[in-house]
């Protein structure tokens, strides 16, 4: 899935018609604009009419009519297409408002979006049995639209474990989304970040710290060859300060 199609969650709520009853009941229409391109040629005007979250009719400006997917859905959009004046309407709604809609989004905001840092980092090291807490961090992008998901070999993962997506307070906005996994000898983990600032999906690997030769695990203990470099310098020092004094 391209980028540039998260942007069009931006225009889905500009057009969208909520109309709540008391008892629940849900209906609303749902206009999106969808396109990858960056020139707008592919862009795709979708009108979307639901009940309770359940599409029983759309609008696609490729079909160019509407289509039922309920018994409701295909007689309402029998009706509806015999309206021509309406269709021509919607079918122009590609020009009017998608592409010029995109064209404002473009120069007001995709072309001045700021690439995130991306830091990976162990939250909680797990071993055969208790997993590992794995966080990926992106911090100083604009705008806020961001996509970070986690890849197994190069699989996406679904169940992620937490994602929190905050403002800095300066026009910024930081995420950081967090997987547990029990590590797998041969495995590859990574982050992939989709944002405006990028020309493509970044993909940055957890690579494990190599184990350190330096871990100390008892209490420091000097050889006899650090102890008698240690006696030298010292004798050496107070050699010097005795010279100076004099
Ligand atoms: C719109 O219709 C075209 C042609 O049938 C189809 O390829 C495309 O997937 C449809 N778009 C959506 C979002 O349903
Ligand atoms: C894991 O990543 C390394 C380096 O990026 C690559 O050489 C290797 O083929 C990858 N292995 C798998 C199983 O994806
Ligand atoms: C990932 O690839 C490695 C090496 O090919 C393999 O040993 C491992 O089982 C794979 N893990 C998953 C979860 O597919």
């Amino acid at each position: 899935m391209s980028l540039l199609k998260l942007w069009s969650v931006h225009h889905f709520l500009m057009l969208s018609v909520f109309t709540g009853a008391a008892n629940g009941y849900y209906t609303y229409h749902w206009a999106q604009c969808i396109y990858s391109s960056p020139d707008f040629s592919d862009m795709v005007f979708l009108d979307g009419y639901y009940f309770n979250k359940y599409l029983y009719m759309q609008f696609n400006s490729t079909v160019g009519e509407f289509v039922g997917f309920t018994e409701f859905g295909v007689r309402n959009a029998e009706i509806l297409n015999k309206d021509q004046a309406y269709i021509q309407q919607l079918k122009a709604e590609v020009d009017r408002f998608c592409k010029a809609n995109a064209a404002l989004y473009k120069k007001d905001i995709h072309d001045k979006a700021v690439a995130p840092a991306v830091k990976l980092s162990l939250v909680k090291k797990g071993d055969s049995r208790r997993p590992s807490l794995l966080m990926c961090s992106a911090y100083d992008f604009y705008p806020e639209q961001i996509k970070v998901s986690w890849l197994r070999n190069g699989t996406l993962v679904t169940d992620v474990t937490s994602t929190e997506k905050m403002p800095n307070g300066d026009w910024y906005y930081q995420i950081h989304t967090e997987l547990e996994y029990i590590p797998k000898a041969g495995e590859n983990i990574s982050c992939m970040v989709e944002h405006a600032g990028f020309s493509k999906p970044m993909i940055y690997d957890w690579n494990p710290p190599p184990v350190s030769e330096f871990e100390w695990s008892g209490p420091l203990l000097f050889t006899a060859g650090d102890a008698a470099l240690m006696l030298g310098i010292i004798i050496a020092a107070a050699g010097f300060i005795y010279y100076k004094s004099k």
